[in-house]
């Protein structure tokens, strides 16, 4: 049960009974809000304003119309109205306690399916294979394996597919390293390391810098070559592609140890670049049919989303170029590749919506890629661009780990373990040091502890910012164990735990029978009111695509707990009523934490 839906269907049928335009009543609903201050009550309704405009009347007089055209109803206190046209909306005691008993016994927490459940095609992680991982990619990875959960649990149907980027000049550089520098030996021994070695050494040779793209430099004669390789092997030369068969195994395996150490999903699909290759000339050709392609100094270009080929130097300078589709020499393109995907994606999958989780500088490519698939006749098909910002570095430049590479990736996770570790062990010293009683972990424990806490610093980090933005990788910051990350999630987590540890209390029972609940203190209340906020907390953060709205939620619940924490004695509480109702509570607090980060690919420890 989503609170804020129950409140605006009980403000629907009398805003559309005061609406004369029923196309407004979802814009009026829409001002309907959690209030930022808790003595304003627990929601308001911010409509009156706007709608006496519409009705020529006084704002206060609106909202008293309005709230007595509400239905009679068991859940909402007597709404007050403030200032210009405020109505403060706060729940009955005994409407959110029934409902948190409620909650109790459901394994989702009070999230119910949607009611019609979508066909989503998410594109993420989409690395270039055959090259280090690059930061992006890691941002993607993170952000889309979140995204996937949230609209799972949700009910909808989400197809997963990592669009490689296996077909690119990364392999045209590989196979000229590869017939020129190769060590037997030392492909034999470990194929990922020699490729990498390769990788470098051409590049090298080439004289790219460490940031310039694989396609940058044009007249080295290095890259010339590399370029004829990769003509080769889209032409189908057999030699050059017994070699990229034999290259893929070892770049998937570049890739898996870091998917795995951050716990990503498995894909369902794993359609690389390389996968569409024999469907580009028939879509060319099926473009250029239809009059959405056009042929241009020899090329084939496709229109700019305006649908506009700019021709007068004016109008390339105002307007966005249009997006080749085949070269000059017959090579297709990313565009092209893009294009066949969506038809392919289309046919296979019938999805309502794709989603694309790439970063923000390919925003002009997707703008095109979507306009002119529309005008292809994909009309029905929801086509979202989920971009996200730069990771920045200390400096605040890009974030550039100094050679790239997955080694480093997996470096940087280390660090952030030994990071939380160190934390850890501080803490737990400290707290002997005040004379509390302290649990000594195992080694292996220990380990646990650094792993889930480090993996999930680094993860929540990342999900914690409006993915728009960019954001500065910080390790202190990020491994904090006070503050809005994930180390004080998951301390709070583990408190929970404790809590029924040290009674010697079995949680089942609390989601069984779920005892009464007794708000004796405003903390409980407030607490309450948290926990029941779960399904709207996960609603929201799906309908923008959105983690950090999750992230955020949690910080909200972690306060509200931590101010309970202090205020409400859970084992000692003065009579066992109350207790049994504290213990539901926290362990309901846990439930929703650990749900939460679950949304997030992050794990929890009960004991830390
Ligand atoms: N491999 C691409 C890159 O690294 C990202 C691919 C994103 N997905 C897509 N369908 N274009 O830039």
């Amino acid at each position: 049960m989503n609170l804020l839906t129950e409140i605006r269907s009980l403000f629907r049928p009398a805003l559309t009974a005061m609406v004369p335009e029923p196309a407004l009543v979802p814009e009026f609903l829409a001002a309907i809000k959690p209030t930022a201050n808790p003595e304003h009550g627990d929601y308001q309704a911010n409509c009156a304003m706007a709608l006496g405009k519409v009705l020529g009347q006084k704002p206060p007089q609106v909202a008293q119309q309005l709230v007595a055209a509400l239905p009679a109803n068991d859940r909402l206190e007597k709404p007050t109205i403030a200032g210009p046209g405020f109505i403060n909306l706060r729940f009955k005691t005994e409407f959110l306690a029934q409902a948190l008993r409620q909650i109790a016994t459901d394994p989702k927490l009070g999230v119910a399916p949607v009611a019609a459940a979508k066909t989503y095609v998410i594109d993420y992680s989409s690395p270039n294979v055959a090259k280090p991982l690059h930061v992006g990619h890691l941002r993607s990875t993170i952000i889309g394996d979140a995204i996937t959960r949230i609209l799972r649990f949700l009910g909808h149907k989400v197809i997963t597919d990592n669009h490689l980027g296996d077909w690119g000049t990364q392999f045209g550089i590989l196979l000229y390293g590869y017939k020129n520098f190769r060590n037997d030996a030392a492909f034999a021994a470990d194929p990922v390391r020699e490729l990498l070695r390769l990788y470098v050494h051409v590049r090298h040779l080439a004289h790219l810098a460490e940031d310039d793209d694989d396609d940058a430099a044009t007249d080295n004669p290095v890259m010339a070559a590399c370029r004829e390789e990769t003509a080769k092997l889209h032409a189908g030369d057999p030699e050059n592609v017994a070699l990229w068969k034999l290259f893929m195994p070892a770049c998937m395996e570049m890739l898996r140890p870091i998917y795995e150490r951050l716990g990503i999903l498995p894909f369902d699909y794993q359609h690389g670049e390389s996968f569409y290759h024999p469907m580009l000339p028939a879509v060319v050709e099926e473009l250029l049919a239809k009059k959405i392609a056009f042929e241009s100094h020899g090329a084939i270009v496709i229109p700019n989303a305006k649908g506009i080929i700019p021709q007068t130097p004016e109008e390339q300078k105002k307007e966005d170029p249009p997006a080749i589709i085949r070269k000059r020499d017959g090579a297709f393109t990313y565009m092209t590749s893009d294009l066949a995907t969506i038809k392919y994606r289309a046919e296979q999958f019938q999805p309502h919506a794709i989603l694309y989780v790439v970063g923000a500088p390919q925003a002009l490519h997707f703008k095109t890629l979507f306009a002119q698939a529309r005008r292809w006749g994909y009309t029905a098909i929801d086509f979202q661009h989920i971009q996200f910002g730069s990771m920045l570095g200390p400096d605040r430049k890009m974030f550039a780990t100094r050679k790239g590479g997955t080694v480093e990736l997996m470096e940087l996770l280390d660090d952030a373990a030994a990071l939380s570790l160190q934390k850890y062990e501080a803490g737990v010293a400290e707290r002997r040091a005040h004379g509390h009683k302290v649990y000594e972990a195992t080694a292996a424990e220990k380990q646990m502890i650094a792993e889930v806490v480090g993996v999930g610093a680094v993860k929540y980090a990342d999900l914690s910012q409006n993915r728009t933005t960019d954001y500065v990788f910080d390790l202190d910051k990020m491994t904090a164990t006070v503050g809005n990350t994930a180390a004080y999630m998951q301390y709070a987590y583990a408190r929970c735990c404790g809590i029924f540890r040290e009674g010697q209390v079995d949680p089942a029972r609390f989601r069984h029978q779920p005892p009464d609940v007794i708000f004796s203190h405003p903390a409980e209340r407030a607490l309450a009111l948290q926990l029941l906020r779960f399904p709207e907390a996960v609603e929201n953060a799906a309908a923008e695509y959105y983690p950090h709205l999750m992230t955020a939620y949690l910080w909200e619940l972690a306060k509200s707990y931590s101010v309970f924490f202090e205020n409400c004695p859970v084992l000692k509480a003065e009579t066992p009523q109350l207790r049994d109702s504290r213990l539901l509570l926290v362990d309901l607090v846990a439930r929703t934490i650990r749900q939460s980060l679950e949304l997030l690919g992050i794990g929890v420890m009960e004991r830390m």
